[in-house]
């Protein structure tokens, strides 16, 4: 049978990455964007790809009503809740608009599935909810912090599904904490192409193999870590994607709340990331060692335990594999 899936924000890497996953297990696919920050092309790729219809609507996930229509539509059985502006540094520039954007669009959503008596919540969460951890790998009790608008925003909204699947026990709510999606599917034919100058490693180390720029600037090699730069959990977005269908399958066993580090549980470096993909490409990655940028963090690296034993899931693609994978997809 399969549940029908509201994918919003679902055009984006990991919405569009999440629509192949959840089709090729069977799912449907609902996407809601407004495309502020992504193009329907992606969809068009995965339903070429699995030969199945994506039912894709163009509105914002703050539309209670055009969500509600769309839900009762298509006969919508959950919901996995992407749509968010995400970038940390923006968020700490424009507070405003990601509170109000991130709050309200998730809060909207919540009210329409009430409405319409959908129950299957999956929310896109962040690592960035543990603020600079006391230690590394950092199980789901670790104390919460977060230290930028944006991680905020996922912490507040965590808030308010864990209250909200205490007034009702028809609530089957899961929230996901991603750590460092990187790659692409292995066809290569969805890349991660942000807009303007990336904020994020991988994609700037694929601006860099490219020759659209001439060097990676790495932020600071004095952090207490082994070779002085940063060093994260980056986990290859068809296994990120992989734990989203794992999670929403569960719920059907679940009651009430529960949160799940999506993570493979070992930290890599920055330096170590370029050196992988040095490896997949055959290609130089010149770089240049730079001062640390705001708000950064040493370490951050998941204990992905929970998620192992309770949901059956686990990583089993390699830096190796997402590094040729990312580097294919351009
Ligand atoms: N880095 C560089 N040069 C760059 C970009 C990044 O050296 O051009 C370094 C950073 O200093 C950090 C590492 O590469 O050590 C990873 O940085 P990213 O920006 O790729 O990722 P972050 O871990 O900083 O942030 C990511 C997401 C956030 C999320 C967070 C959760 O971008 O949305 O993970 O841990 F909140």
């Amino acid at each position: 049978m399969g549940e029908t899936v509201l994918v919003t924000g679902g055009a984006g890497y990991i919405g569009s990455h999440t629509a192949l996953a959840l089709i090729a297990a069977g799912h449907r696919v609902v996407v809601v964007d407004n495309f502020v920050n992504a193009k329907p092309d992606a969809l068009a790729v995965v339903a070429d790809i699995t030969g199945q219809e994506i039912v894709v609507v163009e509105g914002d996930a703050r539309d209670v009503k055009m969500l509600e229509h769309t839900m009762r539509e298509n006969d919508v059985t959950a919901v996995i809740h992407m749509a968010a502006l995400k970038a940390v540094g923006e968020s700490v520039e424009m507070p405003l608009e990601y509170y109000g954007n991130n709050l309200e669009s998730a809060i909207s959503t919540l009210d329409a599935m009430r409405n319409t008596g959908v129950w299957k919540f999956v929310f896109s969460s962040s690592a960035t909810v543990y603020g600079d951890p006391e230690s590394c790998p950092i199980p789901e009790s670790a104390p919460v912090g977060a230290t930028n608008p944006y991680g905020m925003t996922k912490e507040m909204i965590e808030l308010i599904i864990r209250d909200l699947s205490a007034s009702d026990d028809r609530w089957k709510i899961t929230s996901l904490r991603y750590f460092n999606p990187v790659g692409a599917h292995e066809s290569g034919r969805i890349a991660e192409a942000p807009v303007g100058r990336p904020n994020n490693l991988m994609p700037m180390i694929m601006e860099v193999a490219t020759g659209k720029r001439d060097k990676v600037m790495v932020f600071g090699d004095d952090w207490p870590t082994p070779d002085g730069t940063g060093v994260r959990d980056y986990i290859h977005i068809m296994d990120l994607v992989e734990g989203h269908v794992a999670a929403l399958e569960h719920l059907e066993q679940q009651n009430g709340y529960e949160v799940y580090n999506l993570g493979q549980g070992s930290g890599v470096s920055v330096l170590e990331l370029i050196r992988a993909v040095e490896g997949a490409t055959g290609l130089e990655i010149p770089y240049e060692i730079t001062s640390r940028r705001a708000g950064d963090i040493a370490e951050c690296v998941a204990d992905p335990t929970k998620a192992n034993t309770v949901l059956g899931w686990e990583t089993t693609r390699t830096i190796a594999e997402a590094s040729r994978d990312a580097w294919n997809s351009q």
